[in-house]
């Protein structure tokens, strides 16, 4: 099942979401999202954007993975991230729920996370560069947090016009979205 994207300005995209209790079967949730991810042409999709407030996302970065580079495709369930190293560096950041949008963010270039899979096997890992990048960016999604609360208050300000019209359902998207309600 493909769902509609959650549009900035919905409150679920502000709040920090809760735990899937351990064991529930999570499978079909997690294939849904992939396909949600893969119709809207993504790299990574978090739960709270299909309207679903619990700690999970998906990631499939392979799309934005150069000549000889191996991209990740895996889901994360209950991720908590241990520990993030190396340099901050800046990148253009794009999101689903905020289409027509980008701007540099500042993140460290390494993060280490412990998460479940769809199968509720534990695992610790690291990831660097690209793949620490959106797995930042869908962890805080998790926790209430968009991409656009990094910018600078003046950055925002010549954003705003543009969110409140994203916030109306105003946005030029190729996929289904669901726009706030008032
Ligand atoms: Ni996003």
């Amino acid at each position: 099942m493909i769902y509609p994207i959650v549009l900035f300005g919905d409150p679920v995209l502000k709040k920090k979401a809760t735990d899937i209790p351990e064991g529930e079967d999570i499978k079909e949730l997690v294939q849904d999202m992939f396909d949600t991810m893969y119709a809207a042409s993504g790299v990574g999709l978090a739960a709270p954007q299909i309207g679903k407030s619990v700690r999970l996302f998906v990631v499939d970065d392979h799309p934005m993975m150069e000549d000889g580079e191996t991209g990740i495709k895996k889901a994360f369930i209950n991720p908590e991230i241990l520990e993030e190293d190396g340099e901050d560096w800046a990148f253009e950041e794009g999101c689903l729920s905020i289409p027509g949008i980008r701007a540099d963010v500042d993140r460290p270039e390494i993060v280490k996370i412990r998460y479940f899979d769809e199968d509720w096997n534990e695992h610790v890992e690291e990831f660097d560069d690209i793949h620490a990048r959106v797995i930042q960016h869908e962890f805080d999604h998790i926790e209430g947090v968009l991409f656009t609360d990094y910018l600078t208050p003046f950055k925002k300000r010549l954003l705003k016009g543009k969110l409140a019209n994203i916030s109306k359902g105003k946005v030029d998207a190729d996929y289904r979205v669901k726009v706030p309600k008032k």
